[in-house]
């Protein structure tokens, strides 16, 4: 029975050159972007690295709701697609946010299939939302003119990451968190509108097709 032990072997090697790859060849933040530092420089916003998939928590809060949900995102920016995989209030559903079908009010179109209860089949719901995850693209800190807003400490995160803070849609401020890998950790905002407050941590974030 060597075939599964050469396997396993394998996909070790394979994990360890991920990880290494993740951790080795991104030069750490320069000291022109520690705050109070004489160095320092409003550092110009990075391209992000934008095709990934990650796991996610997020929670969600207004006046008259608290959500917490935990599962996967594939942010896809070249197929213009957002796709989350949530865990709800003991629902499983899958959310597909088309951004290449978006109204001028800034709604998208999304589609939701719901596993709930003892269902044994999904109800699916198809219309325009306001998106509690935006598609993040390549240049979208470049684009929006963000404004650096420090190094800071993130949960699930190893060592200090940057802040950017941006007008998404010109109108809903949002922070993004990104490593010095360009690799975005998580992002939070603030919807005027109902006074949303929503915060969203990644981790185990893959880099690369979507
Ligand atoms: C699921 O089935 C169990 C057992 O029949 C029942 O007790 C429970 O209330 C059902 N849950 C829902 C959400 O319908
Ligand atoms: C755009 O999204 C709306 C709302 O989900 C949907 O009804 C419509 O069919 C979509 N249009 C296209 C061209 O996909």
């Amino acid at each position: 029975m060597h075939f599964p032990l050469y396997l396993v072997g394998a996909s070790l090697a394979a994990a360890t050159a991920t990880l290494a790859n993740k951790t080795s060849a991104c030069p750490p933040f320069p000291s022109s972007m520690v705050a109070f530092s004489a160095d320092f420089k409003q550092p110009l916003p990075p391209l992000l690295r934008p095709e990934f998939k990650t796991s996610f928590v997020q929670h969600k809060w207004d006046q008259y709701l608290s959500h917490i949900t935990a599962g996967y995102i594939s942010n896809a920016p070249a197929e213009r697609l957002v796709r989350a995989d949530q865990a709800i209030d003991g629902e499983i559903s899958t959310s597909t946010f088309n951004y290449a079908n978006v109204t001028k009010e800034g709604f998208v179109d999304n589609t939701l299939t719901t596993y709930s209860g003892n269902s044994t089949k999904p109800d699916v719901w198809r219309g325009y939302v306001n998106s509690n995850f935006p598609l993040f693209a390549a240049d979208i800190l470049v684009t929006s003119e963000a404004v650096f807003g420090g190094l800071v400490q993130r949960p699930f995160v190893h060592g200090l990451v940057a802040s950017w803070q941006i007008m998404y849609q010109g109108a809903i401020p949002v922070t993004v968190y990104v490593s010095n890998c360009n690799v975005m950790v998580g992002y939070e905002y603030f919807s005027p509108d109902l006074r949303t407050r929503v915060i969203t941590n990644y981790f185990n974030t893959e880099v690369g097709g979507a």
